[in-house]
């Protein structure tokens, strides 16, 4: 897949600012500051389609990008910074649950982890809850860039173990600072809207 068109079609907070049709979208979830919005840039090759700041929490809204007209990814919020306050947190989960229950057109939730770090409490709870919905087999390993190859292997194999990840779950390394891993995930962004045409 070649992305040759990329906009932001609809910022949402409750359903009923959702876009309407049921097009078919692929959702990005992960702790805040784990690089979401830099790889729908990365994947766009568009700079500042999607805000990206070093302070985490800088998505706090639903964000759908309509894709050359051919499907959605949506930006999710995301979870776990220390700033977030209670009320804030709490319309956070109303807001992702609403969304991830009811969507029509959502296919996968790719699962967004640091390749640094294992996987926290939190992205193990996100992982089973899409599982649960089944809308998990995709995580994302972003910041690629900053571990040599020998700690990429041995990052890996703890970020499968900790996910509890089955032999047909999909992972991929991305970097947005280096570049790299785009090709492989644009491949599986085929793959999955293949899938859900038939
Ligand atoms: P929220 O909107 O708060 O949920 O965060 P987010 O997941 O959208 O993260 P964002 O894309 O805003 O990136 C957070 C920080 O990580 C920024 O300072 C980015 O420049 C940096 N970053 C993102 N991806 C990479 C990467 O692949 N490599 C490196 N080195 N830094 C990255
Ligand atoms: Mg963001």
């Amino acid at each position: 897949m070649i992305i040759k068109k990329a906009e932001l079609e609809a910022v949402a907070v409750k359903p009923s600012q959702y876009p309407e049709d049921n097009m078919i979208e692929i959702a990005f979830a992960g702790r805040s500051n784990v690089g979401k919005s830099s790889l729908l840039n990365l994947l766009t090759n568009r700079k500042s389609l999607a805000r990206v700041s070093g302070n985490p929490g800088k998505t706090r809204t639903i964000n759908f990008y309509r894709i050359n007209d051919s499907f959605r990814i949506v930006d999710l919020p995301g979870y776990g910074y220390a700033k977030a306050s209670k009320s804030l947190t709490q319309g956070w989960g109303d807001m992702m649950e609403k969304y991830l229950q009811n969507r029509q057109g959502l296919k996968v939730v790719a699962q967004l982890v640091d390749i640094r770090h294992a996987p926290s409490k939190q992205d193990v709870q996100m992982y089973d809850y899409l599982r649960y919905y089944g809308l998990d087999g995709l995580v994302i390993m972003t910041k690629a860039d900053k571990v040599s190859r020998n700690e990429m292997a041995k990052n890996i194999a703890l970020i499968k173990k900790t996910l509890d990840l089955g032999p047909d779950d999909k992972l991929i390394p991305v970097s947005a600072l280096k570049k790299t891993g785009y090709d492989e995930l644009l491949n599986e962004f085929d793959r999955i809207l293949e899938e859900s045409d038939r």
